[in-house]
């Protein structure tokens, strides 16, 4: 029987979506094929603690793993090839694929894809510079405006100028754009820092609460749109899903909406749109894909405005939720990749990419 492949899934991380995360790796974990991996579940504590879990994976959820977990080392020298418990440095756990489930800083922004890079193992989803670029929205917005992807109107506004000259950027903002204005700290997901501000005043308040998450603040344009999302999948020729609609039970689809709307907020699969128009959104996602060198997967996100049906490209999420009923796995369903073959997927381009990497193709 062929060996299984030594799978180390991590989950948790130092961001503020380490819970998402916890509920996502936990999907993960009960639905992957357990006869060709075999798992080492590996958690990140708030506090940036590497340990291994050896426990059930209903533990993970609630945070009681932790107290059942050993500490471990994972080395970036690539002659370890894997892990060791801090108590026992002289067995150590060879691993061979990485699959990352976090969300947000620290976790999908490159930090860590970095040390899997130093370390040479394989893993899953976008490398260094995708998932640096795919985290940091004025980056990616600039990139997405270089190859004439349609976005809305946005400026970058530094925190220290607003610190400075907090009238002389409230002006500058009231010049270019009309109310409402949406506010956002530019390296963050699961909104996180974003307001949508009507006045003057909300958005002096809008800035300030962007400062405390970011040194760079995006200003945006409000677009009037359906929210549609499209989940990209592949190395170098990616694939497009189906379309999925959100419609948020908020104002916007804020932390509150995404997280404990109770389920208000609603997915609709696939998007109720005109066909001309869904071609166009997957066209468009795959190109975002392209533009930013992206590898397994991503969540491309977008606005169709209400009245004209013009198209505009929100942003791309390079490690999206991955609980059974997140969008990314559900648009994937819809277009005839079950959530356990998606993983063993995902898990194959990320050993094609990291072959076509070292040039070690038989
Ligand atoms: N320009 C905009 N026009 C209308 N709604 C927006 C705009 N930008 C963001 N939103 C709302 O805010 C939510 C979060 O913004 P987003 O840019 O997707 O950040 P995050 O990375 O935190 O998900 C979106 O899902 C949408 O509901
Ligand atoms: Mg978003």
């Amino acid at each position: 029987m062929k060996e299984k492949l030594k799978l180390a899934i991590l989950f948790g991380g130092q961001s503020g979506e380490h819970e998402v995360s916890l509920m996502s790796a936990t999907s993960v974990i009960n639905n992957i094929d357990k006869d060709k991996y075999s798992l080492y579940l590996i958690g990140i504590t708030k506090a940036g603690n590497w340990m291994l879990y050896d426990g059930k994976p209903n533990k993970i959820e609630d945070g009681s793993w932790e107290k059942l977990a050993v500490p471990i080392v994972f080395p970036p020298d690539p002659s370890y090839g894997g892990f060791f418990l801090l108590s026992d440095p002289s067995k150590i756990y060879k691993i061979d694929v990485i699959f990352p489930v976090m969300h947000g800083p620290h976790a999908e922004d490159g930090t860590i894809q970095g040390l899997f890079e130093l370390a040479q193992i394989p893993y899953v989803g976008c490398d260094v510079v995708a998932s640096s670029t795919g985290m940091d929205k004025a980056i990616s917005k600039a990139i997405f405006q270089s190859y004439g992807l349609p976005q809305a109107k946005y400026r970058v506004i530094l925190k220290r100028d607003f610190i400075e000259d907090r009238e002389k950027v409230l002006s500058y903002i009231e010049d270019i754009f009309d109310y409402p204005v949406f506010i956002k700290p530019a390296n963050l997901g699961s909104s996180v820092g974003i307001s949508k501000c009507y006045d003057r005043n909300q958005l002096a308040e809008g800035l300030e609460n962007a400062s405390k998450y970011d040194r760079k603040i995006i200003v945006e344009e409000f677009i009037d749109g359906y929210e549609i999302e499209c989940a990209v999948l592949g190395n170098n020729y990616p694939k497009a899903s189906v379309l999925g609609q959100i419609i948020p039970c908020n104002d916007f689809y804020d932390y509150e909406a995404k997280y404990f709307g109770d389920g208000k907020s609603k997915l609709i699969i696939p998007a109720p749109l005109p066909k001309d128009i869904s071609d166009e959104i997957q066209h468009i996602a795959i190109k975002a894909f392209k533009a930013l060198d992206c590898s397994g997967l991503a969540r491309v996100d977008f606005f169709v405005h209400r009245k004209t049906n013009d198209i505009y490209l929100n942003e791309i999420n390079t490690m999206p939720g991955f609980t059974k009923i997140s969008m990314y796995p559900k648009l994937w369903e819809e277009s005839g990749i079950p959530y356990t073959k998606l993983m063993d997927t995902l898990i194959e381009l990320a050993l094609d990419r990291f072959n076509e990497k070292h040039n070690t193709y038989a």
